[in-house]
Order: C-alpha cells, then sequence, then structure tokens
C-alpha cells in the first residue's frame, strides 16, 4: 500500500515546540493547497474517496483522528494522533475517516489545487481503475 507514516522532526526549546514542513524536504512534492478538517461532529464518516493523481500528506495536530485505508487488495486502520506524525498518500488509496475527537483539526497539504476531476467517489468505480492499473503492469 502506497502510504507511510513519516516522523516530522519537532524543533523545541523550553518555550514550547514547532514543526516545520517544507516540500522537497521533510515532503517529497511541492505544496499547492493546504486544507484542514474543524468541528466534525460527533459519529460522522469523512472522505469515502480515493484520488487519480494527487499527494497528501495529512497530519492530526490537534485532537485524534482514525483512517480506514484500502488500496484494492488490503485494508488498513491507522490513528493519528500526534502533530509530529505525518500521514503520506500517494497513489489509488480509498479513504475514510472517523472517530474524530471533538478538538481533532486534521491538516491536509497537497501537490493540486482541488479539483473534482481527480476524485474517484464511487467505490465499485476504484476497484476497476486499480484492477485496469493491475492489468497494464
Ligand atoms: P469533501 O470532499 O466532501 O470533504 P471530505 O472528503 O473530507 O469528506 O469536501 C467538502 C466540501 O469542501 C466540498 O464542497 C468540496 C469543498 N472543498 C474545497 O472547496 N476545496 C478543497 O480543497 C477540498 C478538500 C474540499
Amino acid at each position: 500500500m502506497n502510504i507511510e507514516l513519516v516522523p516530522l522532526q519537532v524543533r523545541g526549546d523550553e518555550r514550547g515546540g514547532l514543526i516545520a514542513l517544507e516540500e522537497e524536504k521533510n515532503l517529497p512534492f511541492k505544496i499547492r493547497r493546504v486544507y484542514y478538517l474543524i468541528d466534525t461532529k460527533p459519529g460522522v464518516k469523512r472522505g469515502f474517496h480515493a484520488h487519480k493523481e494527487l499527494r497528501q500528506l495529512a497530519v492530526a495536530v490537534r485532537g485524534e483522528c482514525t483512517f480506514l485505508l484500502d488500496d484494492g487488495s488490503c485494508r488498513r486502520e491507522i490513528k493519528l494522533h500526534d502533530p509530529a506524525q505525518g500521514l503520506l498518500l500517494t497513489g489509488l488509496v480509498w479513504r475514510e475517516m472517523f472517530d474524530f475527537s471533538e478538538d481533532c483539526v486534521l491538516m491536509v497539504l497537497a501537490d493540486q489545487l482541488y479539483d473534482e476531476a481527480d476524485y474517484i467517489r464511487n467505490y465499485d468505480e476504484f476497484i476497476n481503475i486499480v484492477n485496469l492499473q493491475k492489468e497494464q503492469k
């Protein structure tokens, strides 16, 4: 599965901590967009899509949430709860997010602007595209 948990260096001193994300240094892509999910209501599940090309790094800068990740062959759950840990999402990966804590702020850095055409929002279509890619390899 094309996912990786990346440790992010905390530059701290007695005043507190600081984490810097720099494109093509500790991020393997150029940042074209940043968005964050806030105030997610209890019991809500979000996501339910994959991306054709987009690369993203997700960080729970506050609180926690859980990702279900599915590459068409295996499924994996990852809990994000540490601002010093980034979840790198590349390639064809179906994602669902849930179990957001009340205080959760989930920040996402992306290498493309928002483009609905890059979304696969239907799971069956996602599986078809995964299978097509496998045949082409
Ligand atoms: P949506 O894709 O439903 O979020 P999620 O996959 O996290 O559940 O996005 C919610 C709304 O925000 C939808 O109207 C599209 C819009 N949106 C943007 O305008 N820009 C963005 O970068 C993103 C991610 C979403």
